[in-house]
């Protein structure tokens, strides 16, 4: 492709624009991701480009040039209005609802559920005479239809579209003026000015791109939907990110039937949130109670599992964490976590091995979240801990029993944050006793019946642990 000034390098990782090519991406360090594109022609496009800006104060829209500073105390502040579906779960993460002008990419595994989950919110909204606009590039009509019919009736104000060509899909957000559209998936849309195919990291970049501008426009609530790669990104170059309002996840193991949404950005509201859904035969349905869920059928007198406490966003989440030590002949012992941070594994075992002398280098270990529930913080480090000392020594942990805190290096085991929250939702769900650092006690008031076993390092928590054996 000719150089000119109508071509911009970018990064296919971070989105980096640069007018001259690099072997090395000068923001993210990444090689060989520059790749040549046409410079952003949006702008260029009549009817959309005057007014995406809004002038200042006391200035007629005149152009671009004519635009002037102004102070904070002369910007009217109005309350972002919101579309609020009544899918409670859904609208917490979102911040307590759909912001009227906002772009949001719902991201997810192919056959997670994001489609069903935006025509579940199509419906929520129809019902309330919102008009809403579904376009699919990936579904036919009748596809649509039939999971539509799983979902329940919908009313006249939801319409359907099949179409990928952006420019046609312009014409009829004018037209029809949809309140909310939803656009399944990014990957499949096209605008015919941008010189490459489809799914391209230079067409999603660009499509994206004009739908933001057609949100702020036309003033309706866009919904992208975008399948994660195998490297878990979101159209592979996570520049699409950047570029919109909020970005959910829609995750969860596909073969199992539980799901979390998750706000990873969002410009009008917290990411703290999440909202719980399960898969049924006939759509999502809401988790009020995760704990209760994540729980159901674990096992009973069995080594190697223990209950945890962790927090998702501002919620408390019973977790069962399950470790398998089994002996090898392997030089180097298989460990394996899932659901869980892979090196914080090695770490905990090698805090095993060193401080309480127990020899996991002989031993393959194999940690599990039970319910393909994900967490990320530390506060679960003495439940693992608890469930490998509990798999290796064959040890059963009482069901009544749940474990919470951070481990150090030394064998330490620290505070972590929202102890009391943690103790509470054990309580709320019927344990007893609580292993809680040692240094919390004098934190935490009495919660009922429930007694608080404090443990200043490891080796206290294993006594324990041999204590509870019968
Ligand atoms: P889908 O929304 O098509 O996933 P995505 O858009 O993320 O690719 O849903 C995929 C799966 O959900 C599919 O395997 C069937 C299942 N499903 C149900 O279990 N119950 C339902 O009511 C619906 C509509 C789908
Ligand atoms: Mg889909």
């Amino acid at each position: 492709m000719a150089k000119g000034k109508d071509t911009v390098f970018y990064c296919k990782e971070c989105g980096y624009e640069s007018p001259k090519w690099a072997g090395q991406c000068p923001a993210c360090h990444e090689w060989n991701t520059l790749v040549e594109a046409p410079a952003s022609s949006v702008q260029k496009r009549a009817g959309l480009s005057g007014g995406i800006r809004q002038p200042g104060p006391g200035l007629k829209n005149t152009g671009f040039r004519e635009a002037r500073s102004c102070t904070l105390t002369e910007i009217e502040f109005r309350q972002e209005e919101r579309y609020v579906t009544g899918i409670e779960e859904f609208d917490r993460v979102l911040g307590g609802g759909i912001i009227r002008d906002g772009l949001i990419l719902v991201g997810g595994d192919p056959g997670i559920g994001k489609s069903t989950l935006l025509t579940q919110v199509c419906k929520a909204l129809s019902d309330q005479g919102i008009r809403v606009l579904y376009i699919s590039g990936e579904e036919s009509l009748s596809q649509i239809k039939l999971r539509a019919n799983r979902l329940g009736s919908f009313t006249e104000q939801m319409k359907l579209l099949c179409e990928t060509d952006l420019d046609v899909i312009e014409g009829i957000l004018q037209k029809e003026q949809p309140q909310v559209c939803i656009i399944d998936s990014i990957q499949t849309m096209y605008r015919p000015d941008v010189p490459s195919a489809p799914g391209s990291s230079a067409q999603v970049r660009e499509s994206t791109n004009l739908l933001m501008q057609w949100a702020k426009v036309l003033g309706i609530a866009i919904f992208v939907v975008g399948h994660v790669t195998k490297e878990g990104v979101v159209a592979g170059p996570r520049m699409l990110e950047h570029m919109v309002d909020t970005v959910l996840y829609f995750e969860g193991d596909s073969r199992a039937s539980y799901r979390i949404l998750r706000g990873v950005k969002n410009r009008f509201g917290s990411t703290n949130e999440i909202g719980v859904f399960e898969m049924r035969s006939s759509g999502l349905e809401q988790v009020p109670n995760p704990s209760e869920y994540m729980l159901n059928g674990r096992p009973v007198n069995s080594s190697g599992s223990v209950v945890t406490c962790t927090i998702e966003g501002t919620r408390p989440i019973l977790a069962e964490i399950q470790a398998l030590v089994a002996r090898t002949g392997l030089n180097n012992p298989r460990r394996s976590a899932t659901g869980l941070d892979f090196n914080r594994l090695n770490l905990l075992v090698a805090v095993l091995e060193k401080r309480l002398g127990l020899r996991m280098s002989e031993c393959d270990a194999y940690v599990n979240i039970a319910g393909g529930m994900r967490i990320s913080e530390t506060a679960p480090d003495l439940a693992v801990i608890i469930a490998l000392a509990s798999g290796y020594l064959d040890y059963v942990v009482p069901a009544d029993v749940m474990a919470v805190g951070e481990v150090g290096l030394s064998g330490e085991v620290r505070n972590v944050n929202q102890m009391e929250n943690r103790v509470k939702e054990a309580v709320k769900m019927g344990f007893v006793r609580c292993i809680v650092p040692a240094s919390s006690l004098k934190l935490l008031k009495s919660f009922g019946d429930v007694r608080l076993l404090g443990v200043s390092n490891v080796t206290e928590a294993i006594e324990l642990l041999r204590k509870m054996q019968k």
